[in-house]
């Protein structure tokens, strides 16, 4: 069965906190329709011919479930799973060590797989296409290529960056599966599933003004709910109902929209000292003290998303209704000072 190997990432509180919460199935996991139904049918096949299922691409901003399906897709085969990131497989060595010590039909899963080495990748191709690993020894006019014969296995990459997968890479799996960001309504049954699990009492308005403050994200709507189950249990009775909800909310600066102090902030350097823009993304980082990629994979797809931001050759730029988003918020509430 499927086992869990984290490498190049620290254990935290929060990933434990994810991995209680994971769904095992397909049938558990939330929305996404069309991917679940294509995943079941490669599931069914690959299990009726006794083979690996076909490598998949999963792409899609942080926390909409890319590792999660990666870990259902073995739960459903039946077959353990190896999980590494890009950064992390250091040299082609590296690589043929964790492939040939795959068992047959087993699935190595490849998270932020944009960023592979070069080397790592080109040895992935031979791997992925026959199940083959040519293995390079010494050095000049010496030099011995040894093909190793590898376990048939299957491949899962995910990525938050498509456009950053090199086309050969690209070209080797069967299909890709972007994941978009969730409804309300999924969201609502994510939050009711978390809750119950973590058995925290809420009532059905409680949940949809979480579940409605999530920026279409799974792992969004878990940490708002941990975070206002926090708030009920020392502020108010323990359940969340809707005013209870609204007050956690509100205090932790994620307004209407599920935007918060940052994603704010981002919108406020646009639109303010940069006249609507175009700004480039590392001025605005800079400004709201992020990393670039954090606010281009984390921050910005919500807020394109929304219509808020939009990306051009010259920088970012901020629409209108960013405009008269931050109006109300101007408008309505005497923002504390951010730090
Ligand atoms: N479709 C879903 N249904 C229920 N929970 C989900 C779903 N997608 C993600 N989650 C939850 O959100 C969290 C983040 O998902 P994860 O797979 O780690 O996202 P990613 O790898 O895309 O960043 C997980 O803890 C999981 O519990
Ligand atoms: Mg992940």
């Amino acid at each position: 069965m499927s086992e869990r190997v984290i490498t190049g990432e620290q254990r935290s509180e929060d990933q434990d906190f994810e991995w209680s919460l994971r769904p095992r199935r397909l049938e558990e996991f939330v929305g996404q329709e069309a991917i679940k139904a294509k995943l079941r049918i490669l599931v069914q096949a690959a299990r009726g011919r006794d083979e690996p299922i076909e490598h998949i691409l999963i792409a899609g901003p942080p926390g909409l479930g890319k590792t999660t399906l990666a870990n259902i897709m073995a739960n459903e085969m039946e077959v353990g799973i190896r999980t590494t990131s890009g950064p992390a497989i250091e040299h082609q060595g590296a690589l043929a060590s964790i492939l040939t010590n795959l068992q047959d039909r087993e699935i190595f899963f490849v998270d932020e797989i944009h960023r592979l080495s070069r080397p790592v990748e080109e040895a992935l191709y031979p791997a992925m296409e026959d199940f083959k690993f040519d293995f390079v020894s010494g050095k000049g006019a010496g030099a011995q290529t040894l093909r190793l014969q590898l376990p048939r296995f299957t491949v899962i990459g995910a990525t938050t960056r498509q456009g950053m997968l090199s086309a050969p890479l690209r070209d080797r799996f069967g299909d890709l599966y972007p994941l978009y960001f969730y409804s309300s309504d999924d969201l609502f049954q994510i939050v009711r599933r978390s809750a119950h699990l973590l058995k925290v009492p809420i009532d059905e308005a409680g949940a949809r003004m979480i579940a409605s403050r999530a920026r279409g994200t799974p792992r969004v709507a878990n940490r708002l709910l941990r975070r206002v189950r926090d708030y009920a249990q020392v502020r108010a009775s323990g359940v969340i109902d809707e005013p209870v909800a609204l007050d956690a909310l509100g205090m932790l600066e994620v307004d209407e929209l599920g935007l918060d102090a940052i994603d704010r902030r981002i919108l406020q350097t646009v639109v303010e000292k940069y006249d609507g823009g175009p700004v480039g993304l590392e001025t605005i980082a800079v400004s709201v003290s992020e990393a670039p990629e954090t606010v281009e994979d984390v921050y910005e797809p919500f807020l394109i998303q929304l219509g808020f931001l939009a990306r051009t050759p010259r920088g970012r730029v901020a629409t209108k209704l960013a405009y008269s988003h931050l109006g109300l918020v101007k408008a309505g509430s005497d923002q504390p000072t951010l730090f």
